[in-house]
């Protein structure tokens, strides 16, 4: 199944609830949570994602860019989020960080940024609901797609299909009418989308558009080559 994820990044925070009821037709919400720390920007914190979840019933997708995210697990699943998913760049244990992330009744996810390589977490993916692979460097919207990092996505779907996991494959990062199509062919499944869906005149056509392009590129994975 495809999964696009308007992130509210891109939303007009003066208007954030209306902008949220725009998107309603959209699978889950991504919620990027920035500290200034870990990432050189700052976005919002759980009053704002507990108000955002008083307006909406949909999923909550909760990016954690955050030094020590598990100071604050336990925040945010109170404050609604549905899935946490913090950086392995910012946890010495990612294994641990799942766990209390599931104790708390949640799903849990990571993420890697652009140059964190796959390698080292692939042998604990069945701890996680989603790997969200970021295709640009975290911290601002707007920013240019990154193709390289395709090669995880790539590295992700061959070892969930054979190991036969319910692990999603999530990318954020400059995902757009441009770009969806070439990330739905390599196997992702949730496809982050700020400036694409909140820039365009109509959030809720964007988000039916994006999920057009992407389920008809996915329908191509695994067929390369084939006559
Ligand atoms: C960047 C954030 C992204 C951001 C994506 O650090 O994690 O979720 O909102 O924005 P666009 O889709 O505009 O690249
Ligand atoms: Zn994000």
């Amino acid at each position: 199944m495809i999964y696009i994820a308007p992130s509210i990044l891109a939303a007009d925070y003066a208007a954030l609830g209306d902008d949220v009821r725009k998107v309603a037709g959209a699978d889950l919400l991504h919620v990027d949570i920035m500290d200034g720390h870990f990432v050189p920007n700052l976005s919002f914190g759980p009053d704002v994602t507990r108000a955002v979840d008083g307006v909406t019933e949909q999923f909550l997708d909760m990016h954690l860019m955050i030094e020590q995210p598990e100071r604050w697990f336990e925040t945010y699943a109170a404050a609604g989020g549905d899935r946490l998913v913090f950086h392995v760049e910012a946890t010495a244990d990612h294994l641990a960080a799942a766990r209390q992330i599931r104790e708390l009744g949640v799903q849990a996810g990571f993420a890697l940024k652009p140059g964190t390589p796959l390698e080292p977490y692939l042998d604990g993916l069945d701890n996680f609901a989603e790997v969200m692979v970021m295709s640009v460097e975290p911290g601002f919207g707007g920013q240019k797609f990154m193709p390289e990092v395709l090669g995880k996505v790539l590295t992700l779907r061959q070892h969930i299909d054979e190991r036969g996991l319910d692990t999603l494959i999530g990318i954020d990062g400059g995902i757009g009418a441009a770009t969806i199509a070439q990330a739905a062919a390599a196997g992702v499944d949730a496809f982050v989308a700020g400036s694409a869906v909140f820039g365009a005149d109509s959030p809720a056509e964007a988000v039916e558009n994006l999920r057009r392009l992407a389920t008809e590129a996915r329908a191509t994975v695994g067929r390369v080559g084939e006559p």
